[in-house]
């Protein structure tokens, strides 16, 4: 167990499942202190229990993250639990499938409020306390979408390449106080979002799920799909004192999945 975190203190959104889960425990394991927000305040206070029965310090918070109120909420209980807030992990998300014409307009802005509009919301009220941190960092949670997709997620890859590009802007604008600020881009991870995704792309069957994860695991050259935890390592990583130099970068965390290209060489006759 390292110390790199000792004596920061987190907010994780989407910190109560999946990805953001796999954050929490690893910002923990390295000594931060974190509080958890998620959707349910009964998941966020399960991984806040979880992190104080190893002995960490957490608190759970909840709410919907693209309400103003709620990011604000959010911000100013953190502080007044833990005093200060060196660490921003925005893993908060939601997934849609569709096309230009078959995505509403109520599945757009859906897609957009949580993914885009609630990250640009929990950064507008954490900055200013990040500010004062002698090492504050923001790590966004973006996808491999917001570089290169499938078909029909038209809503998703813009609220990621959307963040990727928010990303790189804050960066330029928080360097002079010493913010860094980056996305981590995840291939597919294990998480309820992909197991959700796989049971509507597979007959829905517990073996029907498995099959579909584990085919969409051959797609990464590392042949498998990743687990949270190894994730959160990365984010625990550059959201760190050693990620020092690190700053408006978007790091892939995808076990290879964008360094294949489709085009493959002809059999030899
Ligand atoms: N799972 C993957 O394969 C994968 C790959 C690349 C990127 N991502 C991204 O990682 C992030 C986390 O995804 P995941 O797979 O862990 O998802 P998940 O569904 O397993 O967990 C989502 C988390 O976000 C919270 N959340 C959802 N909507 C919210 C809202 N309106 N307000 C507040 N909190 C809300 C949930 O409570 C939960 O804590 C997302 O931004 C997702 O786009 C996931």
């Amino acid at each position: 167990m390292s110390s790199e975190h000792e004596g920061r203190v987190a907010l994780v959104t989407g910190g109560s499942l999946g990805i953001g889960s796999g954050a929490v425990r690893a910002l923990a394991r390295h000594g931060s202190a974190v509080a958890v927000h998620g959707h349910d305040l009964a998941q966020s206070e399960a991984m806040a229990a979880e992190v104080r029965s190893l002995g960490g310090r957490a608190i759970a918070l909840a709410g919907p993250i693209e309400d103003p109120a709620t990011s604000l909420a959010a911000v100013e209980a953190t502080l007044e639990e833990f005093g200060r807030l060196d660490t921003l992990v925005t893993s908060a998300g939601i997934q849609r499938y569709g096309d230009a014409v078959s995505t509403s307009l109520e599945t757009w802005d859906e897609v957009m409020g949580v993914n885009t509009r609630g990250v640009f919301l929990t950064a507008h009220a954490a900055l200013p306390y990040i500010r004062q941190s002698p090492a504050g960092s923001v790590v966004m949670v973006a996808s491999v979408q917001g570089t290169a997709c499938q078909a029909n997620v038209v809503a998703y890859v813009a609220s990621k390449g959307a963040l990727i590009a928010m990303a790189r802007a804050m960066a330029i604008d928080e360097a002079s106080y010493g913010v860094r600020v980056n996305t981590v881009s995840p291939g597919s991870v294990d998480t309820p979002m992909l197991r959700t995704s796989a049971a509507e792309w597979s007959d829905g069957t517990p073996e029907g799920i498995e099959r579909t994860i584990a085919n969409w695991g051959t797609a990464h050259a590392l042949g498998r799909v990743a687990s949270v935890d190894e994730i959160g390592e990365a984010i625990a990583f550059i959201g760190g004192p050693r990620a020092s130099f690190i700053t408006g970068d978007d790091v892939r965390v995808d076990g290879g999945l964008l360094a294949r290209i489709a085009a493959a060489l002809p059999e030899k006759p």
